[in-house]
C-alpha cells in the first residue's frame, strides 16, 4: 500500500484486543499469561491484524480483574515477569506489529501504597491524590453519586471518619487528578512505559478522570428502567465528562507526543457530540477516542446509517475515526445481533472508514458462554446478580483446537468452555473457506490490499429499508457495500446511479466473483463488497 503510506500505523491498522487472563496459558494455573500471547502472535501476525492491546497485566489485587492496579510498573506474577513482558514486545516488534498497553489513570487498588499512605491519616502528604469528604450533615454520603458496579460510590473510613469516592469498586478508589502530584506521578508512569517502547495506551474510563469540583448532586434519570443497573438511576452529569478533564487529557498527549507516533485511545462512552471534543478543541487530545456506536447502538440500518453519517461529519477535520465492535465489559457481538448476523457486523467493521479494533476470538464467532451462578467471577455481574450484567460470559479462554480445554490451559480454565468448542476453534477454521476465520482473515486482507477500504472516503449511499449501503472511494477505485442488516431478503434498488461491478468479498463465500449490473438482490444476512467498475 505504497500510495498511502502519509497515514500512520494506528491509521491504517487494525487493533486486536486481547484479554490476558482467557487467551492463552502457558504454566498450567488455568490463567492466561504473557508467555502464552508471545506463542499465538505468529497467529495475529497471519489473521494479518496490526497492533495488540492488552488489557491489564500489572499486580493487582484482581477484585475487578487487574483494573485494579496495585503497582503501575510491574507485572503480575500470574501473568509472568518483566522479562516475559520485554520479550513479548521485542517479539510483536519483531513482526512489524505495535503493542498497547491499558493504562488505567482513574483509580487505584486500594492496596497500591499511595492509598494506603493516603488513608492513613488526614494530614498524610498523599491524602489529598484520592477524593476524600466529611461526612454529610447528618452523618450520611457526601453527595449522591452512585457506583458503576452498584450502589453508592462513596465508602466511609472508620479510621479517619471521612468518606472517599470510588465510580467502581471500593477497592478502586478514584485519584484526585485536579491535583498536580498526581498528574505528575502518572505520567511518570506513561513515561516508563514509552522509554521501553510500547506503541501507545489505551487509557480507562477517560471521561471519569475530572469530577465537580462542588461535588453537586446527579439529577435522577427520567427514562430508568428496573432491568437496568442501578448506577442508570441517576445521570452522570457531574461525576463525569466535566469541563476540566480536556486539560488533563491534552497534558497527557504532550507526554505521548514526545515520544514518535505513539497513540493514545481513550475509552469513552458519551454521544457523538461529546465523544469529538475528546480528540481537543483547542489543544490536542485523544488519537482516538473510542466510538462505541456499533457497540451501544439498535442494529437498525436506518438509524445506524445516519449515525454513522452524523460521526463521519462530527469528527474534527485533523481527527481521525474508530470503530469497535466488542470488548471485554459488553457482550459479544454474536449476541447482540446474532450469530447470523455477526458476518454482517464484522464486514461492516471491516469496510468502514477508520481503524476498527476487534476483540479476541469475535473472529470465531465466539458466542457469550452461559456461567452457572456458583461460577460467576465478575464483581458487576455478583453485586446485582439480579440483573444479568456478568462480563464473565464474554470473557471465556480462547477457543484455539479441539485438545482438552480448547488447548488454552493444561489445568482448569478460570472461566469455562462453550461445550461446543471442539466445533468452534482456530484449528477447524483455519482451512474451511466458509467459516468465520476464513471470512475475518479474507476482509483483513482486502482491507488492508485496498487503499479505498482502508483509508479511502466514505460515502452514504440512500439506505433502502433494512440495507445499509455505502461506498469506499480512493482514487480510481470505489467499492459499494451493502449489508442486509435483516434475517429477510431483500433487494437494492438502483435509483438515479447504476452499479455495475463484482463482488470481491460475501458472507457467503459462494457468491465472490459474481458480476453485479442493476439492482442487488440479497438474501437475509447477507453483506457484500463490490468493486465498482
Ligand atoms: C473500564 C474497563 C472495565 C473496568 C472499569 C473499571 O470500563 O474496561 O473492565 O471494570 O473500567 O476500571
Ligand atoms: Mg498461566
Amino acid at each position: 500500500m505504497k500510495e498511502t503510506a502519509q497515514y500512520l500505523w494506528w491509521q491504517s491498522g487494525i487493533i486486536y484486543q486481547v484479554y490476558p487472563r482467557s487467551f492463552q496459558d502457558s504454566d498450567g494455573d488455568g490463567v492466561g499469561d504473557l508467555p502464552g500471547i508471545i506463542k499465538r502472535l505468529d497467529y495475529l501476525k497471519w489473521l494479518g491484524v496490526t497492533a495488540v492491546w492488552v488489557s491489564p497485566i500489572y499486580p493487582s489485587p484482581m477484585a475487578d480483574f487487574g483494573y485494579d492496579i496495585s503497582d503501575y510498573c510491574g507485572i503480575h506474577p500470574l501473568f509472568g515477569t518483566m522479562a516475559d513482558f520485554d520479550k513479548l514486545l521485542e517479539e510483536v516488534h519483531q513482526r512489524d506489529m505495535k503493542l498497547i498497553l491499558d493504562l488505567v489513570p482513574n483509580h487505584t487498588s486500594n492496596k497500591h501504597s499511595w492509598f494506603e499512605e493516603s488513608r492513613s491519616s488526614r494530614d498524610n502528604p498523599k491524602r489529598d491524590w484520592y477524593i476524600w469528604h466529611d461526612a454529610a450533615e447528618d452523618g450520611g454520603e457526601p453527595n449522591n453519586w452512585l457506583s458503576v458496579f452498584g450502589g453508592s460510590a462513596w465508602e466511609w473510613d472508620e479510621q479517619t471518619e471521612q468518606y472517599y469516592y470510588h465510580a467502581f469498586l471500593k477497592e478502586q478508589p478514584d485519584l484526585n487528578w485536579r491535583n498536580p502530584e498526581v498528574q505528575q506521578a502518572m505520567f511518570d508512569v506513561m513515561r516508563f512505559w514509552l522509554d521501553k517502547g510500547v506503541d501507545g495506551f489505551r487509557v480507562d474510563v477517560m471521561w471519569h478522570m475530572i469530577k465537580d469540583k462542588q461535588l453537586r448532586n446527579n439529577p435522577e434519570n427520567p427514562n430508568y428502567k428496573i432491568s437496568q443497573s442501578t448506577y442508570e438511576q441517576l445521570i452522570p452529569a457531574y461525576s463525569t465528562d466535566q469541563p476540566e478533564v480536556h486539560d488533563v487529557v491534552a497534558q497527557m498527549r504532550e507526554v505521548m507526543d514526545a515520544y514518535d507516533e505513539r497513540v493514545m485511545i481513550g475509552e469513552i462512552y458519551l454521544p457523538i457530540d461529546k465523544l469529538v471534543t475528546y480528540y481537543g478543541q483547542n489543544r490536542k487530545e485523544s488519537h482516538l477516542p473510542f466510538n462505541f456506536m456499533l457497540v451501544t447502538l439498535d442494529w437498525e440500518a436506518q438509524a445506524l446509517s445516519s449515525h454513522i453519517d452524523e460521526y463521519e461529519g462530527a469528527i474534527p477535520e485533523d481527527g481521525w475515526p474508530n470503530w469497535v465492535i466488542g470488548n471485554h465489559d459488553q457482550p459479544r457481538i454474536t449476541s447482540r445481533v446474532g450469530l447470523s448476523q455477526a458476518k454482517v457486523a464484522a464486514m461492516l467493521l471491516l469496510t468502514l472508514r477508520g481503524t476498527p479494533t476487534l476483540y479476541y476470538g469475535d473472529e470465531l464467532g465466539m458466542r457469550d458462554v452461559p456461567i452457572p451462578p456458583d461460577e460467576v467471577k465478575d464483581p458487576q455481574g455478583l453485586n446485582m446478580p439480579d440483573k444479568d450484567l456478568s462480563r464473565d460470559p464474554a470473557r471465556t479462554p480462547m477457543q484455539w483446537d479441539n485438545s482438552p480445554q480448547a488447548g488454552f490451559t493444561d489445568g482448569k480454565p478460570w472461566l469455562r468452555l462453550p461445550h461446543n468448542y471442539q466445533r468452534v476453534n482456530v484449528e477447524v477454521q483455519r482451512d474451511d473457506p466458509y467459516s468465520f476465520l476464513s471470512f475475518y482473515r479474507k476482509l483483513i486482507a482486502l482491507r488492508q490490499q485496498e487503499p479505498a477500504l482502508n483509508v479511502g472516503a466514505y460515502e452514504p449511499v440512500q439506505s433502502q429499508s433494512s440495507l445499509l449501503t455505502y461506498i469506499r472511494k480512493y482514487e480510481q477505485k470505489q467499492f459499494l457495500i451493502i449489508l442486509n442488516m435483516s434475517h429477510k431478503p431483500c433487494i437494492f434498488r438502483l435509483g438515479k446511479q447504476h452499479y455495475k461491478g463484482k463482488i470481491v468479498a460475501a458472507t457467503d463465500p459462494d457468491r465472490e466473483g459474481n458480476e453485479v449490473d442493476g439492482n442487488i438482490t440479497l438474501y437475509g444476512d447477507e453483506g457484500f463488497v463490490i468493486e465498482l467498475d
